[in-house]
């Protein structure tokens, strides 16, 4: 049986395990990444471990999430980094260079390779055929100490590209397509693989926002074949040298298959506020648009942006629109000032802000009370516009550029403007934002700690009895953004845990907090797909900053359940989905003989009031059980020392 691309390279990175679906395996891992929001922990935890010398071949800490520096706090974050990251051998990307996915594809990204990145977007790099995969901080300061990863090997499941993109339809209406078909569920649990005569016809700008949106399937990950357009793209980047083919064997094996024809596919919209929640612009309808904003890891590529300024070359943005532009790095800002394509945009209406995530991540931006906000970002999750009321639709860049024109959503294929074809360019090599680290001593390279760095929080070893009362009961869906917020007014926090926890689940709850430590020992009652959104362990640190013990929801999002095992929280799953509804507020539970129980795939609670015993099915892997009995990986490695 002819092997999947997936599966090629996942065995030319075999460390330890049988590759077969299901099984848990140790693999290599060539490269990481960082950005600054999940960043500081990430080092406080290399730190904590006692690092010498870090064993990937490259490792780059970004800043990008948090630029503004409203505060002294941000600049002791990024300073932080940048000493730690030169202590350790990494390489530092100062704030102003761009966004990490699209800096890390344009600059770093090697197909066949294996990159781990603290960022949920990191998949955007199976652009360029890696195996690209989102984790927690902890796992990727491991994989910076001790070179591997250790994962429940995936299903892959094939998208299999047929026809070509029509104008006005772009590689966005394809993952919004594949998310309208799949959900945000569809893909937990599987890798998902292009294959097929279309992938041909895609750029890899093109693959990348695509395979970038796969975080929002809840893929491990997603990966496009090594071919002549991967070879055309790197030596764009003055990267040849580092271009290898790379296909699945023609007569591979899937576990499942959605074909997509490319040539039927008409400009889409998530609308509010799921990514998943598609439908065609022409369904959806007119409606009037108050702000559109382009850029994000998922949409900021120079050829992104060139079909933008196409747009709006010789227009003007409709009077009532707010039309904002971030570029995805300083190269294709760079770029965009030379050839004239800056000047259509700005002459056009359009504001010009930071190569960063900005307005993404709810830095700056917000729409006003009740807007209609056109995005080409990945999430359009309630609030995180920092708008709460706020309806934000994701879009294409041209169907973005367009709609800031007629100043109502519009589809592209019905305007009449017809769009030139854009062409990758040949860049200049210019590393000036990068910070190397100066070889290997560090005797004199002293990591600096500002007020704002605060030790992250560690659990205790899992005792015989764990007791706790529901502290809170949340429906479905539940986004690690619901659990730990990251607007403005927060991110400056991301390394100060005790400060961040009194905002723990306030969108949800806003007692949550208080609730939490009047209990002292708590427990999180939850629906299906707990944690879905950005890997950011912070969702894991406060709730156990909090002393939560323990989550019982009826499903996990894949990496907010790995970031909770790693902070020694249980998560456990219904047995019996009905019994979602017997609990409430103030209920207790308690897990007896814990230490014996975690070994079991099913785990018996009970009501110390009642009597009345529940099942959750536990099936943790060996080296799960490990980590929790010793209260979290840290305590873990400790122990192991
Ligand atoms: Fe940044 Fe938004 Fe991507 S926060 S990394 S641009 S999802």
């Amino acid at each position: 049986m002819g092997k999947t691309l997936a599966y090629k390279i996942l065995e030319n990175h075999l460390v330890e395990g049988v590759l077969a679906p299901g099984n848990e395996i140790t693999m290599k891992i060539d490269q990481t990444l960082t950005q600054d929001s999940t960043g500081t922990m990430v080092y406080l935890q290399l730190e904590a471990m006692g690092v010498e010398k870090i064993k990937t071949e490259l490792s780059v800490a970004y800043i990008d999430h948090n630029t503004l520096q409203t505060g002294f706090e941000n600049a002791d974050d990024h300073e932080f980094i940048k000493s730690v990251a030169k202590r350790h051998g990494v390489l530092f990307s100062k704030p102003g260079n761009g966004i990490c996915h699209q800096l890390q594809l344009e600059n770093y990204g090697i197909p066949g390779k294996t990159l781990l990145g603290s960022d949920s977007h990191t998949p955007t790099g199976g652009g360029l055929g890696m195996i690209a995969i989102g984790a927690g901080g902890l796992d990727v300061a491991l994989a910076m100490a001790q070179g591997t990863y250790s994962l429940t090997v995936p299903k892959v499941l094939k998208v299999e590209l047929t026809g070509k993109l029509r104008p006005w339809v772009s590689a966005k209406d394809v993952i919004l397509y594949v998310l309208q078909q799949l959900t945000v569920k569809g893909g937990v649990g599987k890798i998902v693989e292009y294959a097929g005569e279309g992938v041909k016809t895609l750029s890899v700008t093109d693959r990348a926002t695509i395979t970038n949106m796969g975080a929002e399937l809840g893929a491990t990950t997603s990966v496009f074949p090594s071919d002549e357009n991967t070879k055309a793209y790197l030596a764009a980047q003055g990267r040849e040298k580092d271009y290898v083919a790379l296909s699945a064997d023609a007569d591979a094996e899937y576990d499942e298959v959605l074909k997509v024809d490319l040539s039927s596919l008409v400009p889409l919209a998530a609308k509010p506020h799921s990514p998943d929640n598609v439908d065609s612009i022409t369904n959806i309808g007119t409606i009037k648009v108050d702000q559109v904003a382009i850029g994000s890891c998922t949409n900021s590529s120079y050829t992104d942006l060139m079909k933008v300024a196409e747009i709006l070359k010789g227009k003007q943005v409709h009077p009532d629109v707010s039309l904002v532009i971030s570029p995805g790095s300083s190269k294709i800002l760079s770029k965009l000032a030379e050839n004239g394509a800056l000047a259509s945009m700005i002459n056009a209406g359009a504001r010009i802000i930071e190569n960063a995530c900005g307005p993404c991540i709810g830095m700056g931006q917000s729409p006003k009370s009740g807007a209609v906000s056109l995005r080409t970002f990945n999430r359009n999750f309630k609030g995180r516009s920092g708008t709460l009321d706020a309806d934000v639709y994701l879009v294409s860049p041209e169907t973005a550029a367009i709609s800031a024109v007629t100043g109502i959503l519009t589809d592209g294929m019905v305007s009449g403007v017809t769009l030139p074809e854009i062409k990758e360019e040949m860049f200049n090599f210019n590393d000036n934002f990068i910070v190397y680290p100066k070889g290997t001593d560090k005797s004199n390279t002293d990591v600096v700690m500002g007020p704002n760095i605060k030790p992250f929080p560690q659990n205790t070893k899992l005792p015989e009895i764990v007791t706790g009362s529901v502290v809170l009961h949340a429906g479905n869906n539940i986004t690690t953004d619901d659990i730990m917020p990251s607007d403005s007014r927060l991110l400056p926090y991301r390394s100060n845990i005790p400060f961040l926890a009194n905002y723990c689940f306030e969108k949800i709850d806003k007692d949550f907090s208080a609730r939490c430590k009047e209990a002292g020992a708590g427990v999180i009652i939850g629906g299906d797909n707990y944690g879905q959104g950005s890997s950011r362990e912070h969702a894991a640190l406060a709730p156990l900053y909090l002393g939560i013990k323990f989550v019982l929801a009826k499903s996990f999002a894949r990496i907010h359940r790995s970031n909770l095992i790693n902070s020694g929280i249980l998560p456990l799953v219904f047995d019996d989905p009905a019994d979602y509804d017997d609990f409430a507020l103030g209920q207790k539970l308690v897990i007896e003989n814990a230490r014996e129980q975690v070994k079991n795939p099913v785990i018996l609670l009970k009501n110390p009031e009642t009597g009345k015993e529940y099942k959750a099915i536990s099936k943790f892997s060996e080296q799960e059980i490990e980590m929790i009995l010793a209260g979290g990986r840290i305590n873990q490695i400790k122990d192991n020392e």
